[in-house]
């Protein structure tokens, strides 16, 4: 067996991710606990300035209600996330995040933050809710923030965070390893923040060879928070409410400033606009047609509808949406000087967020003020703080949610100790870096105060943490075993390699669970396909490899993944109707059903039996 060092650190507050929400939480977090005399302890498997989505940098801040000026109230928000997400949402979550996130935007500009201003000095918005920033640096910012509210002695990057410990019912900490030399972590916690963001390449990604870990969500996040929460026996919820975002073709560019901002059109190859053509197809999908803007995945399902008509590729009008603005100029001079303004806007909102899409316009040679570029649907993510909803079924605010949505603390799973935000805390969309950050420092706050009333250190089993150990480290052996029993290391009957296994798991998702290659579409026959592939490739879970510990930390990333996977393919096969046409469309149940499906499908893992348990909770609205 490979010698591991195991490493033990008891703390009261542990912070596992070191993305938004948990450079959030970290900052408020200390705070309380410096007034309580408590400890706090972050674990990120990369190094925090340049870890997790918004880890190239960011072009906009998405959520911003300008409180201060009065320019919204949270309700609007509210209001437009419940319809965007065709009627499934916490309202009582979204009004909490809405009605905090200012103030982390404007913590964001005093730690250094550029936010555009026009000359009267007020933000410069992209959309109604977006604020737009020169962000190549966001990332750094927030996290010398938080680094500097916790200590470098609290902080431990490169270690991922594969289990919770649990003491019966309550999180009593996690285990992990070190991904650069060979420690195992043990953390000992009266209470667990869990940040560690959403989920890639749990389906075929449209990229392929060098190319693969171009995806539009960073590769970097496996879905250990859905893994992590699921194992607890925390209550999951909208684990069918995957995102697809449509996208600047293959480099993944944000669209957001191009639709928002510069007002552009998309048009496909006959010159159709499919908002236009395709109106009728709203009226398909209830009220939620008829509102402005149009739901995300509703718009997703127009461009689909061209793209399977064969009318694709679909391309964003980037020279007409630079030339009209230009031409608005008084005169000429004035027109030439705003052309060469948009044309360096247009670059920098790629540089700034998604360096690739410029390198991609610069090697095809393309002017955007000359010529337009293509967009296409994304293959499926899970990203809950964005235009997806999955994540862990969290208590509500005190004073808005409803009895129903409450046990205790906010921001608090089903499972003692154990809160969650960002992409980690379900049914609560459309929070992005800044909302993540809001309800990171949230569930920071409520987990600082329930330590401080339940003050016991959970029960650590040793003896239950070196059976993890043996667990977690066993592709090392399994690998040293019978390495040599073949001529090519990757192709082996004795194991297999995490690249292999990943793409058992993206083909079984791509082509059972609706994904690119299947045109988003699925049925119950296919999913309940999906789901016996789904057995097979946990049975052999047990045979993953690892040369090295780069290996092992993509074993137990790809195993995290099948988790979050099954977990969908379950609420897809549970909620027996088709809500977001434009993410998942299923052809046996190819309309809404208010009456049966106006709920949230819930699910959870007993810990004992391994069993899966459906369930459907009520939408009740906000208490006020
Ligand atoms: P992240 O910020 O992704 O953090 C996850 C953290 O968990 C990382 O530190 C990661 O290293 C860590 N981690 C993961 N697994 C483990 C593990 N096993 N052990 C230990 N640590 C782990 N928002 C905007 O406001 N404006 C935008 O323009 C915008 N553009 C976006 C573009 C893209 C491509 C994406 C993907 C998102 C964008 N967002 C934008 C949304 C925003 O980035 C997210 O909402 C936000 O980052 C979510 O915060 P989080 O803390 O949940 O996850
Ligand atoms: S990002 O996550 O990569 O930044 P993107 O730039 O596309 O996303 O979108 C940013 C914001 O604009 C999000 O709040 C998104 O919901 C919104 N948005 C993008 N396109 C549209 C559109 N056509 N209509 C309304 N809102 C949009």
């Amino acid at each position: 067996m490979v010698h591991f060092e195991t490493v033990e650190i008891t703390t009261d507050l542990l912070i596992v991710g070191g993305g938004m929400s948990a450079c959030g939480a970290a900052v408020e977090a200390a705070y309380w606990a410096k007034k309580n005399g408590l400890k706090v302890t972050l674990v990120d498997k990369a190094v925090m300035e340049r870890s997790g989505a918004v880890a190239m940098g960011l072009s906009a801040i998405n959520q911003y209600i300008g409180l201060r000026d009065g320019q919204n109230t949270v309700w609007d928000y509210v209001d437009y996330v419940r319809k965007d997400l065709m009627g499934i949402t916490r309202e009582d979550l979204v009004f909490n995040v809405a009605r905090h996130v200012d103030s982390s935007v404007h913590l964001f500009e005093k730690w250094g933050l550029p936010i555009w201003k026009d000359k009267k000095g007020a933000y410069i918005h992209e959309g109604r809710w977006q604020l737009m920033i020169n962000g190549e640096s966001y990332k750094v910012i927030v996290a010398e923030a938080a680094k500097n509210a916790l200590g470098m002695e609290n902080i431990y990057e490169r270690v991922f965070i594969v289990e919770p410990l649990m003491d019966g019912d309550r999180v009593a900490g996690a285990v992990g390893f070190s991904v650069r030399e060979n420690k195992f972590y043990v953390f000992k916690a009266k209470a667990v923040v869990v940040a560690m963001g959403g989920a890639v390449h749990i389906f075929r990604p449209r990229s392929i060879g060098e190319g693969l870990g171009r995806a539009w969500y960073p590769p970097w996040n496996s879905g250990s928070s859905a893994y992590f929460t699921l194992r607890a026996g925390a209550e999951m919820t909208c684990q069918e409410v995957r995102f697809i975002p449509v996208r600047f073709k293959d480099g993944y560019g944000p669209v957001g400033a191009w639709f928002l901002l510069f007002k552009s059109r998309a048009t496909n190859a006959m010159g159709g606009d499919y908002v236009v053509e395709h109106k009728d197809e709203l009226q398909k999908w209830g009220e939620y047609g008829n509102v402005k803007p149009i739901p995300t995945n509703l718009r997703n399902r127009l461009v689909m509808l061209d793209v399977m008509q064969g009318k694709g590729p679909i391309s964003m009008r980037t020279e007409e949406a630079i030339r009209r603005i230009a031409s608005a100029e008084s005169d000429r001079r004035a027109a030439q000087k705003k052309l060469k303004a948009l044309e360096s806007e247009a670059w920098e909102d790629f540089l700034d967020m998604t360096i690739s899409q410029a390198i991609l316009w610069a090697a095809t040679n393309v002017q955007p003020e000359e010529k337009s570029s293509e967009i296409a649907a994304a293959e499926p993510y899970f990203i809950g703080s964005h235009s997806g909803a999955s994540g862990a079924w969290v208590s509500g605010p005190e004073d808005v949610a409803p009895p129903e949505y409450q046990w205790g603390y906010v921001n608090m799973a089903t499972v003692k100790g154990l809160f969650c935000a960002g992409d980690a805390s379900g049914a609560s969309s459309h929070k992005f870096s800044s909302g993540s950050h809001a309800e990171g420092r949230i569930a920071g706050k409520s987990a600082v105060r329930y330590i401080v009333e339940n003050p016991q250190q959970p029960k650590v089993d040793m003896a239950q943490v070196a059976k993890l150990k043996e667990t977690i480290l066993r592709p090392l052996d399994v690998y040293q075993q019978h390495k040599n029993e073949t001529s090519d290391p990757e192709i082996n009957p004795n194991y297999i390699k995490p690249k292999m296994f990943m793409f058992r798991l993206q083909k079984i998702m791509d082509e059972y669970a609706g994904g690119v290659s299947a045109q988003f579409t699925t049925n119950e026959y296919l999913l309940k396909k999906g789901l016996e592939l789904l057995a097979y490739l946990k049975e052999d879970s047990a045979n993953l490899a690892a040369k090295d510990l780069h290996e092992l930390l993509r074993c137990w990333e790809n195993v995290q993944r099948m988790w979050q996977a099954e977990a969908h393919v379950r609420a897809v096969l549970f909620r027996e109707e088709t809500r977001w046409p434009g993410y998942y469309f299923r052809a046996d149940k190819p309309a809404l059903d208010e009456q049966n499906w106006k709920c949230f499908v819930n699910c959870c893992v007993d810990p004992n039996t391994g069993e899966w348990e459906m369930m459907k909770r009520d939408i009740i609205p906000l208490r006020l």
